[in-house]
C-alpha cells in the first residue's frame, strides 16, 4: 500500500498529495508520470510527476478533479493508503545546457513544469517560466516557479492577476523581443499545448509538448494512449510523454481526449 504522507487543498478543484513510494523516488525523473489505482477495483489513471523527494522517498502529484476517479481520489486525506502506484513510467525529459529556454505551464499543467524548469535551471540554462490559469484562484506554485526560474511570467485569462490573456501572449512577446530561445516546453490542456506549439511555429523554435491521453496499462500494450506524431502512432506511455509539438496531430489527439467523455458524464450522474 501506498500511503498519502500530506494534502493541500489548492483550490476547491486542485489537490496536491504527497505519496510515499521509496522505489519510484529513488528513479523518477523531470518528464515522467506514475499510474495509480486507488483500490483493487478502481480504474488506473496517469498522473504526472510534480516532484520527487529521494530521502524522503516521496513523490508529489497535483490533480483537477475532473472525473469520477480523481474526485475519489481528492477525498483521500493524509494517512490514507492506495491500492497500486507504479512508476517512473515515459521517458524523462531532455535536459541539456541548451542557454535561453522558455517553461510554460497552464493551469494544473504548471505542476509537471516545475521539476523540468529545476532540472533545466540545474543544467545551466536561462530558464524564463510563463505559468496561467482561468483565474487568480486556479494559480498554482507561483513561489516554487519562481524559485526555479531565472524570470516569471504570469497571465490569468480573466486578468485578476498578471497578463490579461494568455501563456501564449507573454510567449509571443519573448520571442518578439527577447529573441535567441533555444527550447519552449508547453504543458498544459491540449488547446493550449496546441496554441503554444502554434505560437513557436513561426519562429522556427523547437517545442516540447507533454501528452497526457487515456491511459490504460501503461506498458505499451493496449494503444489506449496513441498519438500521431509526425504521421506516425506513437504510445505517449512508453514513447512519450513528451513529443515534438509541431509534429503532433493535435485534431486527432482532440477528438481522442473526447471519446470518453460521455461515458464519464453517465457515471458522475
Ligand atoms: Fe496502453 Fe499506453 S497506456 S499502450
Amino acid at each position: 500500500m501506498y500511503r498519502i504522507v500530506r494534502k493541500e487543498v489548492m483550490s476547491p478543484v486542485i489537490k496536491l498529495m504527497e505519496i510515499e513510494a521509496p522505489e519510484v523516488a529513488a528513479k523518477a525523473q523531470a518528464g515522467q508520470f506514475i499510474i495509480l489505482r486507488i483500490d483493487e477495483e478502481g480504474e488506473r489513471i496517469p498522473l504526472t510527476i510534480a516532484d520527487f523527494d529521494r530521502t524522503r522517498g516521496t513523490i508529489t502529484t497535483i490533480f483537477q478533479e475532473v472525473g469520477y476517479t480523481t474526485r475519489r481520489l481528492g477525498t483521500l486525506e493524509a494517512g490514507d493508503a492506495l491500492a497500486d502506484f507504479v512508476g517512473p513510467l515515459g521517458q524523462p525529459s531532455e535536459i541539456a545546457n541548451y542557454g535561453r529556454v522558455v517553461c510554460v505551464g497552464g493551469g494544473v499543467g504548471v505542476a509537471p513544469v516545475y521539476p523540468i524548469a529545476r532540472a533545466l535551471k540545474e543544467a545551466g540554462n536561462e530558464v524564463i517560466s510563463i505559468i496561467g490559469a482561468r483565474t487568480k484562484e486556479l494559480l498554482i506554485w507561483e513561489d516554487e516557479m519562481r524559485a526555479v526560474s531565472s524570470e516569471l511570467l504570469v497571465a490569468t485569462d480573466d486578468g485578476s492577476y498578471g497578463h490579461h490573456g494568455f501563456v501564449t501572449d507573454l510567449l509571443k512577446q519573448v520571442l518578439e523581443e527577447r529573441g535567441n530561445v533555444a527550447r519552449v516546453w508547453g504543458i498544459g490542456p491540449v488547446v493550449m499545448m496546441r496554441a503554444v506549439a502554434e505560437t513557436t511555429r513561426p519562429f522556427g523554435v523547437p517545442t516540447i509538448v507533454s501528452m497526457n491521453p487515456i491511459m490504460v496499462d501503461g506498458t505499451g500494450m493496449c494503444g489506449a494512449c496513441r498519438v500521431s506524431v509526425g504521421g506516425e502512432t506513437k504510445f505517449a506511455c512508453v514513447d512519450g510523454p513528451e513529443f515534438d509539438g509541431h509534429q503532433v496531430d493535435w485534431q486527432l489527439a482532440l477528438r481522442r481526449m473526447n471519446m470518453y467523455r460521455e461515458e464519464e458524464e453517465r457515471i458522475l450522474k
